[in-house]
């Protein structure tokens, strides 16, 4: 547990240009699949994200030696022959990309591993990965409920056909990744449509992944050849700037080469129909990947209702949302959101909380919340309960608060975005 605190200040808008870390989502999934891959995997604007920093400690524990240079350009050599077996258990810190994805590809080796995590991560759902796996031949053990730690007897696999009854990018990736190595032709059909960066990794590696309506298929036994990628921005980080420049009518901030995929980018849809004006420019494929440029400028905010397809598209984002809601003019309500309950925090119960402390009406339910608009707050002393969304949008409620809020472990920040609240304080004017 760490007792960091940062005040942050009320603002009168939000001017500049940013540049956020490289795309988490695809930086775990480029790390794992380069440590599989015959060649040197180079690696340029790879997430300086602590949990990125976990999955490339873990790689290096099974064998696949890693270099960064002082421009964080990352190589990792690969073994397409095999993982070595770890000698101590596998540290994921508080990454569920890590554990749960990384579980795919162990399952399939000829060892025995244990994978851990953080107070956080150690109550976080697993038998959503733990089912699957098995079911393909792994033999894993966890604790009690289906919580890490794990351990994982891999192995010979074989192809399954599953429908996965929880919408989840994370266990869909973990399942392809196992059918990389399965007898046959492994295929997994989801409720939603999630993001999408498993499929398009492994095609850049050089795998033929199927996608046949909401169901993604692979043959086992391809091999992986290694690339050379500039990973973009991630949307998810930059999403608190565009989110604070919402909250200021006049306000004008670009966001320098960020994630567009389409499965990642329903957050631009929402917040132009709230009202923010919204350009992109020098849009670009790199990798299968879609990369743009953002250009915001503030409006009146109106409100609405995140449900369904939009909650699943919208799961990370939602935090912040909440945190700009009381300032719009009908608030805005969330549906169909239980997951955001089993995430780094219970998110519904943090983000009431706070926004709570800071004097917003919140109706909390078992399945979402409803924050009013039109409310006025102030600043207030709040916890982001170790989760590095919710310190992050407090940051955000707090530039339009009156006075200063007080946001206690806030360098959970740097789970995913180090550097955040100095980016948001050059930002804010
Ligand atoms: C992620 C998928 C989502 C998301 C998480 C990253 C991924 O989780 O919330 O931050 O990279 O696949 P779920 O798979 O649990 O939906």
């Amino acid at each position: 547990m760490n007792h960091s605190t940062t005040v942050v200040k009320p603002a009168r808008g939000i001017e500049g240009s940013v540049r956020v870390p490289g795309d988490k989502s695809i930086s775990h999934r480029y790390a794992m699949l380069g440590a599989l891959a015959d060649g040197v995997t180079r690696l340029s604007n790879f997430s300086t994200a602590r949990d990125c920093t976990s999955t490339l400690e873990c790689v290096r524990a099974l064998g696949a030696q890693w270099s960064k240079d002082d421009s964080g350009v990352i190589e990792i050599s690969g073994r397409p022959t095999g993982l070595a077996a770890p000698k101590a258990p596998l540290d994921c810190g508080n990454s569920g990309s890590t554990i749960r994805m990384l579980s795919g590809i162990l399952a399939a080796q000829d060892f025995a591993s244990e994978l851990f995590g953080d107070e956080s991560l150690s109550r976080r759902p697993m038998q959503r990965i733990i089912g699957p796996l098995s079911q393909m031949g792994a033999r894993i053990n966890a604790s009690d409920g289906g919580r890490p730690p794990l351990r994982i007897e891999g192995g010979h696999l074989k192809a399954i056909s599953y429908k996965v009854p929880v919408a989840s990018a994370q266990v869909k990736t973990a399942i392809l990744f196992a059918g990389l190595f399965a007898d046959g032709e492994t295929s997994v059909e989801e409720p939603l449509r999630t993001r999408d960066h498993g499929e398009v990794a492994l095609r850049a590696f050089g795998a033929e992944v199927k996608q046949s309506g909401l169901a993604a298929s692979i043959r086992g036994g391809q091999k992986l050849r290694s690339i050379e990628a500039n990973v973009p921005g991630d949307l998810s980080s930059g999403a608190f700037f565009l989110c604070a420049a919402a909250l200021f009518p006049g306000s004008h901030l670009i966001l320098d080469q960020v994630l567009m995929n389409p499965t990642r980018a329903r957050l631009l849809d929402w917040l132009s129909v709230l009202g923010l004006r919204i350009s992109v420019m020098q849009l670009d494929e790199k990798n299968g990947e879609l990369v743009g440029t953002i250009e915001v400028r503030g409006n009146q905010l109106k409100g609405g209702t995140i449900s369904g397809a939009d909650t699943a598209a919208l799961i990370d984002e939602i935090p912040v949302l909440a945190a700009i809601a009381p300032y719009t003019q009908n608030g805005i309500e969330v549906r169909d959101a239980k997951e955001l309950r089993v995430k780094e925090s219970d998110r519904i119960t943090a983000i009431s909380a706070g926004l709570r402390a800071m004097g917003a009406n919140v109706e909390e339910r078992e399945d979402g919340f409803s924050v009013g608009g039109c409310q006025s707050l102030h600043g207030a002393e709040v916890d982001s309960m170790g989760d590095h969304r919710i310190a992050m949008a407090f940051g955000i409620a707090a530039l339009r608060a009156s006075g200063d809020t007080v946001i206690h472990n806030s360098d959970a920040s740097e789970v995913s975005f180090p550097g955040f609240f100095q980016a948001l304080e050059r930002l804010a004017k």
